[in-house]
């Protein structure tokens, strides 16, 4: 008989989706994928020569467990610069990618029956690594009419004894949501008040539009930072998803458990990756801006196409690279047979009739949503609206 934990657990439907987009396309089948949870760029050259350097060099063996020396430092010197966070080279932990790293905080700071926050529409993962540690995810909805960011008041209602941490995640996959500084002032002072932890989650920290600009939660003053573990990795600021590193950064007691939890599960991250990401952090700024600018005009395509379909209706998102679209407006109306009363049935329906492959909102904790991701070549994102607008005026 399987664990518990295993019979529990839901896998990835975003990673699901992927996958079955992937495997029509081995098919022949002509698929458009807006599922990808990575950039479609390639990895920059320097971060390449990078590993290619440390392979040559003999650096294949084991590092130490919270990673190599260098690159905290450079970790370390990136919070500084880009963060105003004041994190010495020994509370850093890098890991196998972001989501191993929130896995590692989550560990060290959930036992069974603890409460967690979730701001939802959310990030697949977070219920689910909060349940593998016994935990309760307590899910605290938030509203486009509200730019999706967390409502004080909601979220204080759910605080109760056993609230031990609030996720956060800005900017936000799903939603594109970015937080405000006030917002974050706000979650800061109910931490403090009523002692809880914040995993801040800041992988997309790099991909923020219209001017806004990203706030570390961390930042806001000495009393909250000693409550908040940032999470940050390559995968989404370098292209780097394959690599496999993410990095987290916290009080001293925390980066110590969670190392000696890596310890007796993975040990340390690849050692290659490790020199690649050391190359990605030295090099140059406007690899940000190039990548940024892409996105942008592609954010802005697709917001435009998906708002000219009668019934769907889609918040401009401030960060990150998925477009989140409310398909309620939908409901009523049903095309061959399909049930278009959530997500779900439209996504299906829309891999059906216009093999265009999206992820539905249900696994966001958002039923009534299809997120759509714009990390895609501007040619599909054009065929993909020419496709959507056909097969819901037909
Ligand atoms: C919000 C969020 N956090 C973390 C991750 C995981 O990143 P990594 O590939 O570094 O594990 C993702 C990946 O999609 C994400 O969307």
């Amino acid at each position: 008989m399987l664990s518990q934990r295993a019979l529990q657990v839901q896998p990835s439907p975003t990673l699901a989706l992927s996958a079955k987009a992937r495997e029509m396309k081995q098919q022949g089948i002509d698929v458009l994928a807006f599922t990808a949870g990575e950039p479609d760029f390639d990895t920059p050259d320097f971060a390449k020569a990078a590993a290619i350097e440390a392979i040559h060099a003999g650096y294949t063996k084991y590092t130490a467990t919270p990673g190599i020396p260098e690159l905290r430092e450079a970790i370390s010197e990136k919070f500084w610069r880009d963060n105003h966070l004041r994190y010495s080279p020994d509370q850093i932990v890098v890991s196998c990618g972001a989501k191993h790293s929130i896995f590692n905080a989550l560990m060290a700071l959930v036992d069974p029956g603890d409460e967690v926050i979730i701001p939802s529409p959310c990030w697949v993962s977070y219920p689910e690594q909060v349940k593998l540690m016994g935990g309760v995810p307590v899910i605290a909805p938030t509203e486009e009419s509200n730019d999706f960011a967390p409502y004080y008041d909601a979220i204080r209602e759910l605080i109760t004894p056993r609230t031990k941490v609030l996720m956060l995640n800005s900017p936000c996959n799903p939603t594109g949501a970015v937080y405000s500084r006030q917002t974050l002032k706000e979650i800061a002072a109910l931490a403090i008040k009523h002692n809880f932890w914040v995993i801040a989650d800041e992988i997309y920290e790099k991909l923020i539009y219209e001017g806004h600009s990203h706030t570390s939660i961390a930042a806001l003053g000495s009393e909250i930072y000693e409550r908040v573990i940032t999470i940050n990795g390559l995968s989404k600021s370098h292209a780097m998803t394959g690599w496999r590193i993410g990095y987290a950064a916290a009080p001293l007691k925390v980066a110590k458990a969670m190392i000696c939890l890596q310890d007796q599960m993975t040990s340390n991250a690849c050692s290659i990756a490790q020199y690649a990401a050391l190359g990605a952090l030295q090099g140059p700024a406007e690899w940000y801006d190039t990548m940024r600018q892409r996105f942008d005009a592609r954010r802005k395509r697709m917001v435009e196409g998906l708002n000219q379909v009668p019934g769907i209706r889609c918040w401009t998102p401030l960060g990150a690279f998925y477009a989140f679209a409310n398909v309620e407006g939908l409901k009523e109306r049903s095309i061959d047979g399909f049930d278009f009363s959530d997500g779900d049935g439209v996504s299906a329906y829309l891999l059906e009739k216009a093999r265009i492959a999206v992820v539905p909102g249900s696994g966001f904790c958002a039923p009534g949503y299809i997120r759509w991701s714009y990390a895609t070549s501007e040619a599909i994102i054009e065929a993909g609206m020419d496709r959507l607008k056909s097969v819901f005026s037909s």
